[in-house]
């Protein structure tokens, strides 16, 4: 019995010796000391051993499995001594290196004038709402008034996804989403972005942004509609700023016109940025078409309004005197920090 326990110690100091890595050094005590291990196994045997001789061979598995469990013990810390050295030498900081950089981003021109026209309208009591940008033909157009063979409709300028769904190529479809749920008067605008099948060029993108506005109650005039954005162009461009409505048509107004708001680079004497005329257009008007309330179940006796729709770029080019609208889709971190 003392040969086979000699036996034993001898192979687990080699194997403990040989072992490198914990994982490997785990394996050994399993080996040695786990339930199914060579020690393990001579206690079991310890039934064969004459009762006179159990005290003694007791001891001397004892003291076996005492030395082989301090020299696992010694190897294991001395293993993990060394992992520890090796991983602070690995995470040695050099202080003398430049520091990264937390690098902040920057607004983007579109978002800083969107949050300036949202400020002026929801000074003014308005609500800002949002609607789909894929959307029914029947939305972005037959409940505008706008009919079938309108050049709008053309898939020269439309993106469509079958026939009766499509991007939308304006807000105004967001006006008869809002009146249709019935809730009057409305006083909203209505961001988002927009599709066109246009060519990329200086002024054209095939996606851009515009801002829709509808006023729905009693007794609103044309009177209301030119006093709300002569208030809303002084906000955005300056105290001095005048407006000038110039007649035009759009399906679902009536009468409809288009804005130019008096050059406030020139004060209206005429210059290069307003190419000499002293005047710049930024948006679309008019009193909402009775027909277009009455397919929204409105009832175009007791309630009237107006809308109106801008282009987000437009404004943004304009306020910040950018020549480019490309520039504004390239997210060059050089032209977005400039603003
Ligand atoms: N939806 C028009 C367009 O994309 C812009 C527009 C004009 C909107 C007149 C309006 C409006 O609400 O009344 O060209």
């Amino acid at each position: 019995m003392r040969e086979k326990l000699e036996q034993i110690r001898a192979k687990a100091i080699a194997e403990i010796e040989k072992s490198e890595g914990l994982s490997r050094l785990n394996d050994v005590r399993v080996a040695f000391l786990g339930k199914k291990g060579e020690l393990t196994a001579v206690l079991k045997s310890m039934k064969d051993v004459k009762p006179e001789e159990r005290p003694l061979v007791g001891q001397m598995v004892n003291e076996t499995r005492a030395h082989i469990e301090g020299l696992l013990e010694e190897t294991k810390a001395r293993m993990e001594a060394a992992e520890r050295e090796l991983k602070l030498k690995k995470e040695v900081i050099d202080v003398t290196l430049p520091a990264k950089k937390n690098r902040v981003g920057h607004r983007h021109p579109n978002t800083i004038a969107l949050e300036e026209v949202e400020r002026i309208f929801i000074g003014m009591g308005y609500e800002v709402v949002e609607g789909p940008e894929v959307e029914y033909d029947y939305y972005n157009f037959e409940a505008l008034n706008i009919p079938a063979n309108h050049p709008a409709k053309d898939e020269q300028d439309t993106f469509y996804i079958n026939d009766k769904i499509v991007l939308r190529t304006q807000t105004s479809p967001v006006q008869v989403r809002v009146m249709e749920q019935g809730k009057l008067p409305i006083r909203m605008i209505a961001p988002g972005r927009v599709f066109r099948s246009d060519e990329v060029d200086a002024t054209h993108s095939p996606s851009f942004h515009q801002i829709e506005g509808l006023v729905i109650d009693k007794n609103i005039t044309f009177a209301d509609l030119k006093g709300t954005l002569a208030e809303f162009a002084r906000e955005l461009f300056g105290e001095d700023t005048k407006v000038k409505f110039r007649p035009h048509h759009f399906p679902f107004t009536e009468p409809s016109a288009e804005v130019d708001v008096s050059c406030f680079k020139c004060g209206g004497s005429g210059c290069r940025f307003c190419k000499g005329s002293g005047w710049i257009e930024i948006l679309g008007c008019g009193m909402v078409h009775p027909r277009v309330l009455k397919m929204s179940g409105i009832d175009p006796e007791e309630y009237t309004g107006f809308a109106f729709g801008a282009g987000l770029e437009r404004i943004a080019l304009l306020k910040y005197e950018i020549d480019d609208m490309r520039l504004l889709y390239e997210n060059d971190d050089r032209f977005l920090q400039q603003f």
